[in-house]
């Protein structure tokens, strides 16, 4: 059957063949995600520790947007049974969670394991399998326990033991019941914007803190797929992998081509050419490009710590599937010398001397996020043809808006890049599953509940914190139930942005 009016789509597919060409493969897995710190709230209930976040917004509270915080947040961990309702309002396949590590762990270490993180994971576990919803499971998503930030955090390499004890202990308890694993959610965040000024712990150390973290997360990361092979493989049989941030990058000019290059190389080939490359290690242009730099600038040291031999090929090949997290692409081009030199990592590199644009034609909605929906199958083609991945899973995608309930840009947004997802299935790439971001509006960092992700409007002025879908969470459930983007009734989307 050919709808009229799939103009468009008729073109991309070289030819209306059939609905079946719209469809998603029947094994394709829909899901929405959030994060630990983002939703739980219930900061300091029964034995949980402290983590960064909690002393950061009580200590510094004049740096998060209207000087909000996760005291509460969504409140997940009081109302986690509708959080599952809305996963099967949505009807989803996945719902990908984070454990907090300073709620299982209150002192930071396997020492202590609190039976009320225990309690809370298992609910939400087990609840998600009843309803036949699958649990994926982030082990780390940026909420280090302060304990350990305080002896030096992801700088210090003893950080990938502390954090291989944490996994091994969130294995034994969960591994039985969770088959899709992110070790850590997205090094390159967690390392370039918390040693820039940006993230939390919000250190001013742009030359050596991201390095060391950036070595430290990988070996960290390395250590906990190793741990799973020798002792939970062969019971659980899961599949692991780090989620990767990914922007899709173009040259804005033809000459900047070598600039983006190495932006990809800088933003992309740090976190995931020493795990998914054949050679392992460094990204060698990049790697040279650092240690000049590092040189000029009079340190004896190199800029990305060397990894031995040894090193390398621990963390080669650790992943089971590729986790992608995709929001926009950005065009490069060389910094001029009167732009300014500070810039935060979704604004540019200062390291590099390069900055990030937006074409003319896309829509924007802010300084770093545009609408190119293209440049999600690229990306997907890209990681297909760069690495040897049998799987990839979308693991966040999503669009930061306003408060308001009839979210069409979000629509078109989801609609469009689920169509380039297809497309790019139909390419040959392996893509498996999807989880929106975000199930419902959440503690958005440092811009605090200023900003929204949420497929479900939150209310955070009422003390149930009641959700309330968007226009955006019905089209997403007409998507999960049909498995298609174009039922007549969702063709109107089309139109949004004209
Ligand atoms: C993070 C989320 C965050 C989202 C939107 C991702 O970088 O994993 O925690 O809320 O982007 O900014």
């Amino acid at each position: 059957m050919c709808f009229a009016g799939l103009v468009v789509l008729s073109v991309v597919f070289a030819g209306c063949r059939g609905s079946e060409q719209l469809r998603f493969p029947a094994e394709f897995k829909f899901g929405a995600a959030s994060a630990a710190y983002q939703v739980e709230g219930a900061w300091n209930v029964s034995d949980k520790g402290e983590n960064i976040w909690d002393r950061f917004v009580h200590t510094q509270p004049h740096l998060i947007a209207g000087r909000g915080n996760g005291d509460v947040a969504c409140d997940s961990y009081h109302l986690w049974r509708r959080d599952i309702q809305m996963c099967e309002e949505l009807g989803l396949d996945i719902y990908r969670i984070s454990i907090s590590w300073s709620r299982l762990l209150p002192t930071g270490y396997p020492n202590v394991i609190s039976e009320d993180g225990k309690n809370y994971y298992n609910n939400l576990i087990d609840g998600l399998l009843e309803k036949g919803i699958e649990p994926v499971v982030t082990i780390h998503h940026f909420d280090l326990p302060q304990s350990l930030q305080d002896l030096g955090g992801w700088a210090n390499p003893l950080i990938a033991d502390w954090y291989v004890d944490y996994a091994e202990v969130v294995f034994s308890l969960f591994g039985d019941r969770v088959t899709y694993w992110v070790t850590i959610n997205e090094p390159f965040i967690l390392c370039e914007a918390t040693y820039t000024e940006f993230l939390v712990p919000y250190y001013d150390d742009p030359d050596v803190g991201r390095y060391l973290c950036n070595k430290n997360v990988l070996i960290a990361h390395a250590k906990a797929y190793r741990l799973y092979d020798e002792r939970f493989r062969s019971k659980f049989n899961g599949k692991l992998s780090l989620s990767t941030l990914f922007f899709w990058f173009e040259p804005a000019a033809p000459e900047e081509q070598e600039m983006t290059d190495l932006m990809f190389e800088y933003w992309e080939g740090r976190y995931a050419h020493p795990v998914y490359s054949k050679e392992g290690g460094w990204p060698v242009k990049l790697e040279k490009f650092l240690d000049d730099k590092a040189r000029k600038e009079g340190y004896s040291q190199p800029r990305l710590p060397p990894f031995t031999p040894e090193e390398i090929d621990l963390v080669r090949g650790t992943y089971d599937y590729f986790a992608l997290n995709h929001y926009t692409t950005r065009l490069v081009r060389r910094l001029r010398p009167e732009e300014r030199e500070v810039m935060w990592p979704l604004i540019g590199s200062t390291e590099l001397g390069a900055i990030m644009v937006h074409h003319p034609s896309w829509v924007t909605v802010n300084d770093w996020f545009a609408l190119y929906p293209e440049g999600l199958r690229k990306q997907l083609n890209w990681l297909n043809t760069t690495y040897d991945l049998k799987e990839i899973f979308i693991t966040e995608n999503g669009i930061p808006l306003g408060p308001e309930l009839d979210d069409k840009l979000r629509v078109e947004y989801y609609r469009s890049y689920l169509e380039q997802i297809l497309l790019a299935v139909h390419d040959g790439v392996p893509v498996t599953g999807y989880t929106a971001w975000t199930l419902m509006d959440n503690f958005e960092w440092r811009s605090g509940y200023t900003v929204q992700f949420g497929l479900y409007s939150v209310n955070f002025t009422d003390p149930l914190r009641t959700r309330t879908p968007r226009t955006s969470a019905r089209y997403y459930a007409n998507v999960t139930r049909t498995r298609m983007l174009y039922p007549q009734n969702d063709v109107k989307y089309r139109d949004v942005l004209k």
